[in-house]
């Protein structure tokens, strides 16, 4: 385990799981394997760019990591902690990229797992580690960790302020938290199965308000909010086709939806940072 992480029961869990068709119960590493050795690629030893397709659980993939990772100052010397790490595709990426540390944290055991696996087969896991952890129970000390990021899951997240407070209590004085989500468009409600929610009920999808109040109240100050978020250019190197349609059950359907809820304003994107006050403790 790693040392910077406290040992807890995971409480006040709030990802549904299964029911969202997200694989906790099903061998996802099985399903990984087979699309790899479908695209040519021996499972046992991928490069990281191999897993790109299926490990980035996000709208756009890889380029939408790039893009959240450009806006931040990330260095070899940080720890930081990737809230809801899915498959650890977002994690891999920030170690191999800033060189940093990074604990994953995920409420879903088998994604765990299955990041864990896949991070060893990449031979990153002396800097990138997993937990099974709930976001409003963060496993860490107070004034632990460098930067929490936290990419496309806070429409999981119903209380965004718990959310918030636990990032702040672990972030270090001059620390960041920066969050890229999906929020509710001026327009009417979107129609479900979404990426991250089946049926409505299972969505805390929320004004771009919603975030930024709740660091405010957790006592971060706010220093960049954007609305609106361009579809993010692929950087430079081969262009890699999502094939989330591996791992999450009903994928067209939820990314029909989706590409029609973007057009149509009922939802988009947004970036968050803030940073926590030097005297802070
Ligand atoms: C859409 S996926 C994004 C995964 C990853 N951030 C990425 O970009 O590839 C959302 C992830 O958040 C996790 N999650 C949802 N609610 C959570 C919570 N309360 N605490 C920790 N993880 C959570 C889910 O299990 C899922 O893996």
């Amino acid at each position: 385990m790693d040392p910077g992480i406290l040992q807890g029961e995971v409480t006040h869990v709030t990802w549904s799981g299964t029911s969202s068709g997200l694989p906790d119960d099903v061998d996802i590493l099985q399903r990984v394997d087979a699309y790899l050795t479908s695209a040519g690629v021996d499972p046992a030893h991928p490069a990281p760019q191999d897993l790109y397709a299926v490990d980035q659980m996000h709208a756009f993939g890889y380029s939408a990591t790039m893009a959240h990772l450009a806006r931040l100052e990330l260095t070899a010397d940080m720890h930081v902690v990737d809230v809801g790490s899915g498959l650890g595709g977002a994690a891999r990426v920030l170690a191999g990229e800033a060189g940093c540390r990074v604990t994953g944290v995920d409420v879903l055991a088998g994604l765990v797992e299955a990041a864990s696996v896949l991070t060893h087969r990449v031979h990153l896991n002396d800097r990138v580690t997993f937990v099974t952890a709930s976001a409003l129970a963060l496993p860490f000390p107070d004034a632990a960790v460098d930067h929490v990021w936290c990419h496309y899951v806070t429409m999981n997240i119903e209380d965004k302020k718990q959310f918030a407070c636990e990032a702040a209590r672990i972030l270090k004085p001059g620390g960041h938290l920066s969050v890229v989500e999906v929020v509710a468009g001026p327009a009417a409600p979107p129609s479900y199965p979404l990426p991250w929610a089946l049926v409505e009920s299972e969505s805390f999808l929320r004004g771009p308000r919603a975030v930024r109040d709740a660091v405010e109240a957790a006592g971060l100050v706010l220093v960049a909010a954007e609305e609106n978020l361009p579809r993010p250019s692929w950087p430079p190197g081969p262009r890699v086709t999502q094939r989330l349609d591996v791992i999450i059950s009903d994928w067209e359907a939820r990314e029909r939806n989706m590409i029609t809820a973007r057009r149509e304003g009922r939802v988009t994107d947004q970036f968050v940072l803030a940073r926590k006050g030097v005297g802070a403790s």
